[in-house]
């Protein structure tokens, strides 16, 4: 086991209504707010109109900034980032999904300076600070709401990318499976593949720990579970809060724990498709997870199989991948590119090609080369 480190000091406030004591708690934080919100999904679940109402009741002047979109772009963090300069907020307050969250996280390290976002992710910058965050999700898939990542893309540059620092962890962030109730379909799946998709980049990391992969295990048990029970009854309150609370422990420390890292090669695979054909988050790992094991498994057999026992019994590594791609079919989300009407010819094949080679596409346990790109890129277009 490698030596390790606990750290999280996200306060996580689950359940029905903890959006009444959210005020409260950031008046302790700060006396004005960047209220930063996406294209309007939660005005119409409540969530934002609940946020600002609990702002306004402790006293918390709201400056806005809407129209946050999926997959965010630097260019928002900066504009928003520079509103919030102007205006002198002290604190920022994120409504609905990762995407909205991994702006604001970037914003907070962005209004206290005066250069791009993106000098931060590049690695040119380091932060000397940030202004405290508070989150009201609104979507179980990434766990942002209780990590210290942001993911932005710049689609100047065709990249898409990471950025960790413990200043971007939030203080409170705000967990009410009500809100999740409206999302539709497609991103309910993406949402639970992406929490799988995570869980998997920590079984495939570096290092074996049995009590975390029992930790992983158990968290794509849960998905495995109470995910297709969630597409075919999606009001249902408790099948929202299982997932929420499963996609928040598949990626806030939990799973690494006693490991040098996760892989996270299939994300990086995912990322070039989102900087591509702007394909929604959870719907590149599905595409992308499928063509990764087959491309893995006469490399890693071992670790393939253990994973196919303990998730299915599997008596194959065959059996696991077909198993594996039939859980993504089963909760309707995409294992192929041309599942999306996406169907790349040889110059659209290149471009991706091009695309994860600028971006450094490569896993942290398990080596892509540029050879594995062409296999990969054959594999996912389907
Ligand atoms: O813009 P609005 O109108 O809010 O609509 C959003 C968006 O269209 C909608 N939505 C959100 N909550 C809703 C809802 N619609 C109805 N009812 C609700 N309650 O859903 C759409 C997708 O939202 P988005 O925030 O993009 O989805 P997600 O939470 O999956 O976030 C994806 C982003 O997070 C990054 C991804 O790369 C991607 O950019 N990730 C962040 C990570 C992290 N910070 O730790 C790790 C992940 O691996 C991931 O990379
Ligand atoms: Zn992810």
């Amino acid at each position: 086991m490698e030596n390790f480190v606990i750290y999280n000091p996200v306060k996580l406030h689950f359940g029905k209504d903890v959006v009444e004591k959210l005020g409260k708690n950031a008046a302790r934080l700060g006396k004005k707010a960047l209220l930063v919100y996406g294209k309007g999904s939660v005005k119409k679940n409540g969530a934002y109109q609940h946020t600002l109402s609990s702002l306004q009741k402790a006293g918390i002047e709201v400056v806005e900034y809407d129209g946050i979109k999926s997959n965010p772009v630097i260019e928002d963090v900066d504009k928003a980032s520079a509103i919030g300069r102007e205006q002198k907020v002290d604190m920022i307050v994120a409504v609905g999904g990762g995407s909205v969250i991994d702006s604001a996280k970037l914003m907070g390290i962005t209004i206290p300076v005066t250069h791009s976002g993106w000098e931060f992710v590049d690695g040119d910058v380091k932060p000397k600070e940030a202004l405290p965050l508070v989150c009201v999700l609104t979507l179980a898939a990434t766990g942002t709401e209780m990590n210290s990542f942001a993911v932005v893309q710049s689609d100047a540059k065709r990249k898409k990318s990471g950025y960790g620092h413990p200043l971007i962890f939030p203080k409170h962030s705000f967990l009410d499976p009500t809100y999740t109730l409206s999302v539709p379909g497609n991103y309910t799946s993406y949402g639970i593949t992406d929490l799988v998709a995570h869980s998997l980049e920590a079984w495939f990391g570096e290092g074996e720990t049995s009590l975390t992969d029992r930790f992983i295990v158990s968290i794509i048990r849960e998905a495995m579970k109470y995910g297709p029970k969630l597409m075919e009854d999606p009001d249902n309150y408790d099948l929202r809060a299982r997932i929420m609370y499963a996609a928040t422990m598949a990626l806030n420390g939990l799973t690494v724990q006693g490991k040098k890292f996760q892989d996270w090669g299939v994300h990086a695979v995912g990322h070039c498709m989102s900087v591509k054909w702007d394909i929604p988050h959870g719907a590149s790992l599905s595409i992308a997870y499928p063509a990764w094991l087959k491309l893995q498994r006469e490399r890693i057999p071992e670790r393939i199989q253990e994973l196919g026992h303990a998730l299915f019994s599997a008596d194959s590594i065959d059996d696991t991948i077909y198993k594996m791609e039939y859980f993504f079919k089963l909760i309707k989300s995409p294992v192929t590119l041309a599942e999306l009407d996406i169907k790349p010819g040889k110059e659209e094949k290149e471009d991706l090609f091009q695309i994860m080679k600028m971006n450094k596409v490569d896993g942290l346990a398990h080596k892509i080369t540029e050879e594995d790109y062409k296999f990969l890129i054959e594999k996912m277009s389907g």
